[in-house]
C-alpha cells in the first residue's frame, strides 16, 4: 500500500479530535510534531507492566535492558550508523549538545578557533560559545544569504583554516527550512583536522540521515520532532567513541555509549523511539531492513512534502503583502524542507498566531532559538516571524483553510 497522508492521519489521536466542537490544524512540526497511537501504547504498556532499571535479577528489570538495545538499534537504523554502540541518548538535542561539547573541549587550547552559524538553532551555537569562552578560544559566526536565507558557503569556507577545532552546524533551519550541504562542509572541515557537529533536529522528519555517508563526527536529532516521544540522540562517530572523556559519575562506565549517558534514562521515552521509527519505516516492503523500509517510507514522504510546498508557495504568490523568508523558487523545493518563515505586512506575528489559534489553527511565532538568524534578518526585534511547519501527516486541503483564514490579513 502505498503512503497517503489520510492513510496515517487516522493513526494519530491529535488529527482526529475537536476542540470546541471544531477540529483542528496542526502546523507546528517543527516545534514538535503529533505521535501516532503505536507509540503512546508502547510507552503505557512500559509504564504500566514493566517501569524498572537496568541491571536486576527479575523480568522487567531483562525487559528494560532489551527495550534500551532497541532503541539503540532503532536509532542506529534512523541514522544510517555502523554500530548501535554509536548511539547516546539524553534528555535532549540540548541537553546532549552541553554535555557532549564538555568532553569535545577538553583539549582545546587558547587561541584555538571554532566555527558557528547564523542559521541554527542556539543549543548549537551557546553550547560551544560558552565552551569556547572557558577556554580562550576565537568563536566565527558564519552569516547567511539574506535573500533566499541559505547558508553563506563561501564564508564559512573562508573562515576554515587549520586553527579550526570544530564547526558546528545545522542540517536544515528549523526557521526557514533551508536545507545545508553538511557533506561539503564536513570534508573540508576534515581537511584541516576539524571535527563536526551536526544539528539534524529539524533535519530528521524530513530527510534521512546517514551518518557513514556524511562522515560526521558527531549528529543529533531529537525524537518528538520525528513523531516520537522526548528524548534526545546523539550519534559519536567510532573513532571518539573511546578517546574522548565525558565528564561522569563514578564508576564510570568504561565501555561503548553509556560512557555518554549521565544518570537514568526515560526508559518509557526509549520504548516510545522504538514505536516511532516503526512508524516512520511502515511503508517499505515487509521483509526488508529496517533501514531499507526506512529509505522506502522516506522517499515517500519526501514526494508528498513536496508537493505540500509546491501548493503552499503557490497560495502565498497570490498575495502582495505576505513576506517569505527563505526559499520560494518552485524549482528549488528539494533545497527546503516544508518550514515557512513569513510575515505580513500590517500586522505582528504574535496577532497572526493568536487570531489562528481561536481558529484551532497551530503555529508558532517569534524567533525559535534562531538568533542569529532572526538578528541578521532585523525580525528579532519586530516580533521575529510566523512558522508554518508541514509535516507527512499535512494536506493540501489544510494549507487552503490555513489560507482562508488569513484572509482578513491579505491583500492580492
Ligand atoms: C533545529 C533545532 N535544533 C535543536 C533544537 C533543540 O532541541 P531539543 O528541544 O531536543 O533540545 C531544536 C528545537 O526546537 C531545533 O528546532
Amino acid at each position: 500500500m502505498p503512503f497517503t497522508p489520510e492513510a496515517v492521519r487516522q493513526s494519530f489521536p491529535a488529527l482526529n479530535q475537536t476542540v470546541n466542537n471544531e477540529p483542528v490544524y496542526f502546523f507546528d512540526g517543527p516545534g514538535g510534531s503529533q505521535v501516532p497511537s503505536a507509540v503512546l501504547e508502547k510507552m503505557t504498556a512500559y509504564l504500566g507492566h514493566f517501569n524498572s532499571n537496568l541491571g536486576g535479577a527479575f523480568f522487567s528489570s531483562a525487559e528494560t535492558v532489551s527495550v534500551v538495545e532497541q532503541a539503540r538499534a532503532s536509532a542506529q537504523a534512523l541514522l544510517g550508523a555502523p554500530s548501535a554502540d554509536n548511539i547516546v541518548f539524553g534528555a535532549n538535542m540540548t541537553s546532549l549538545t552541553f554535555q557532549l561539547s564538555r568532553a569535545i573541549s577538553r583539549d582545546w587550547q587558547a587561541g584555538d578557533e571554532i566555527i558557528v552559524t547564523a542559521l541554527d538553532h542556539y543549543s548549537n551555537v551557546s553550547s560551544w560559545q560558552q565552551a569556547a569562552e572557558d577556554k580562550g578560544v576565537i568563536v566565527h559566526q558564519v552569516r547567511v544569504n539574506e535573500a533566499d536565507c541559505t547558508l553563506d558557503y563561501e564564508h564559512l569556507f573562508s573562515l576554515l583554516s587549520n586553527k579550526t577545532r570544530l564547526v558546528a552546524v545545522t542540517y536544515a533551519s528549523n526557521t526557514t527550512g533551508s536545507l545545508v550541504g553538511v557533506k561539503r562542509i564536513i570534508d573540508a572541515a576534515h581537511l584541516m583536522g576539524a571535527q563536526v557537529y551536526v544539528d539534524a533536529v529539524h533535519y530528521a522528519p524530513h530527510a534521512l540521515v546517514d551518518v557513514q555517508a556524511l562522515g560526521c563526527d558527531f549528529l543529533a536529532c531529537s525524537a518528538y520532532k520525528f513523531f516520537g516521544p522526548h528524548v534526545g540522540i546523539a550519534y559519536v562517530a567510532p573513532q571518539w567513541l573511546q578517546t574522548l572523556r565525558p565528564y561522569k559519575v563514578e564508576p564510570a562506565t568504561e565501555q561503548g555509549p553509556g560512557r555518554f549517558e549521565t544518570g537514568t534514562q526515560s526508559f518509557e521515552a526509549l520504548a516510545g523511539l522504538v514505536a516511532a521509527v516503526e512508524y516512520l519505516a511502515q511503508w517499505g516492503d515487509k521483509g526488508a531492513s529496517l533501514r531499507q523500509r526506512l529509505i522506502q517510507s522516506y522517499a515517500q514522504y519526501q514526494q508528498h512534502e513536496a508537493v505540500l510546498s509546491q501548493h503552499f508557495l503557490y497560495c502565498l504568490s497570490q498575495y502582495s503583502n505576505i513576506k517569505l523568508y527563505g526559499i520560494d523558487e518552485p524549482s528549488r523545493i528539494s533545497e527546503r524542507t516544508p518550514t515557512f518563515a513569513i510575515r505580513i505586512d500590517g500586522v505582528t506575528p504574535g496577532d497572526v498566531a493568536s487570531h489562528l489559534g481561536r481558529l484551532n489553527m497551530c503555529v508558532w511565532n517569534g524567533h525559535f532559538y534562531a538568533l542569529g538568524l532572526c538578528k541578521q534578518l532585523g525580525v528579532l526585534e519586530e516580533g521575529g516571524v510566523i512558522r508554518i511547519g508541514l509535516m507527512h501527516y499535512n494536506t493540501v486541503e489544510e494549507i487552503d483553510q490555513l489560507f482562508e483564514a488569513l484572509g482578513p490579513f491579505l491583500q492580492r
